[in-house]
């Protein structure tokens, strides 16, 4: 049984398409997706040598051999059939450095599916600039932390959104979902709980009533 975050990133990809799942680990991911019924070619890749070895008998175990690995760094190795990238579990700073190395292959990439462990608010607006627009996206909550999973897609045509909707998820907001409600339920206790400690006279005072406000008007 893989973990509901990973579990909703599977369900997030749901067209069968090539697809590569960038920092795979054990490979449950793919592993999954074979197990799904998927018949596209699948690429994991670590860069690193234990994940790597954690992949390499993940598929093994599971009697599956026709999923490719690759022990390499980010999109160096991944061909230009792959249409569709993973890249979860790791910060921001990790995934657009992974991206901004390998740029010029964004060109056959039709899919991101992003979930970023850092920085939520920096996701979208990154995605954007690179040509693409959420497509799909899910708030999960495992293991006492909230997750923001998206799936993005290639478009001619700049999506022009609100600053809340880049931070929380255009599709979030209009879902409102138990998940989101509880998400900013608890961002908004966290403010209140610092409120509750430091000086009005603190610069960061005002600051939080106006994010608490901002996020009261989301629910
Ligand atoms: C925390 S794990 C996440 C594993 C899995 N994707 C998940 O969501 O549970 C991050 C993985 O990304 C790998 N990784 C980090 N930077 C990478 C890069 N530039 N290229 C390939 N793999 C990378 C790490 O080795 C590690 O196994």
């Amino acid at each position: 049984m893989i973990s509901i975050r990973l579990q909703s990133i599977v369900d997030l990809i749901t067209e069968d398409n090539n697809i590569a799942d960038i920092g795979s680990d054990h490979g449950y991911v793919l592993i999954s997706l074979r197990n799904k019924g998927f018949k596209s070619k699948l690429l994991g890749v670590e860069n690193k040598l234990a994940p790597f070895k954690n992949l390499e008998s993940g598929l093994k175990e599971n009697n599956i051999n026709d999923v490719e690995i690759s022990l390499s760094d980010g999109l160096k190795e991944v061909g230009p059939e792959f249409k569709t990238i993973v890249i979860a579990g790791m910060g921001f700073d990790t995934i657009k450095k992974i991206i901004e190395e390998s740029k010029y292959k964004l060109e056959n990439v039709e899919y991101f599916v992003i979930d970023s462990h850092t920085s939520f608010q920096k996701v979208r607006p990154y995605f954007i600039s690179l040509g693409y627009d959420v497509d799909d996206e899910q708030i999960i909550y495992e293991d006492s932390i909230y997750y923001q999973l998206i799936r993005f897609k290639k478009t001619n045509i700049k999506p022009n959104y609100s600053e809340r909707e880049l931070t929380y998820g255009p599709i979030n907001i209009s879902k409102k979902g138990n998940n989101f409600i509880n998400y900013i339920n608890s961002e908004i206790d966290t403010r209140k709980e610092i409120l509750s400690k430091i000086p009005k006279s603190n610069k960061k005072f005002l600051k939080l009533l106006d994010e608490i406000s901002k996020m009261e008007e989301l629910l």
